[in-house]
């Protein structure tokens, strides 16, 4: 990537903080914005295929592989993520960084798109 573009991507990241919460008529969805965050942090644990161990204590039920999945919980889904609670911190490379909780938060905020 040519060294400009990591610039304003940068900026951008900064840009976007939580001072600057999206508009909700072009609102991030869970389709194209939540569920890759989920895919890499969350289905390690919370998803319908694993089961016992596997789940590594994750409660089970609780599972986030699809929208429709995951809508009966959306509320703590995302209280969970914005807080820092989840994912564990006893798996500190899953860690959320502050712009993926920026977007969940809009999320949240603008109703859940799908
Ligand atoms: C390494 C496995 C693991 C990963 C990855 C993980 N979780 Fe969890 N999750 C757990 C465990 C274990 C619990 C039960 C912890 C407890 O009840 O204190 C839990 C509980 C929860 C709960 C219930 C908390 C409550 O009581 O309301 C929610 C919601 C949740 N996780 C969401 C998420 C989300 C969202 C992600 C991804 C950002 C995620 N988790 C990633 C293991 C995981």
């Amino acid at each position: 990537m040519p060294r400009f573009a990591a610039a304003a991507l940068i900026a951008l990241a900064f840009a976007c903080g939580s001072d600057k919460p999206a508009p909700c008529s072009a609102p991030p969805t869970f389709t194209r914005d939540v569920f890759p965050i989920v895919q890499m942090k969350c289905l390690p644990c919370h998803s319908s295929t694993k089961t016992g161990e596997s789940r590594m204590g994750a409660p089970p039920g609780l599972d986030f592989d699809t929208y429709d999945a995951t809508m009966p919980n959306q509320a703590r889904f995302a209280d969970a993520i914005t807080s820092g609670l989840e994912p564990p911190m006893s798996v500190p490379q899953l860690a959320t960084t502050a712009e993926e909780r920026d977007l969940v938060s809009d999320w949240r905020r603008c109703s859940y798109p799908r």
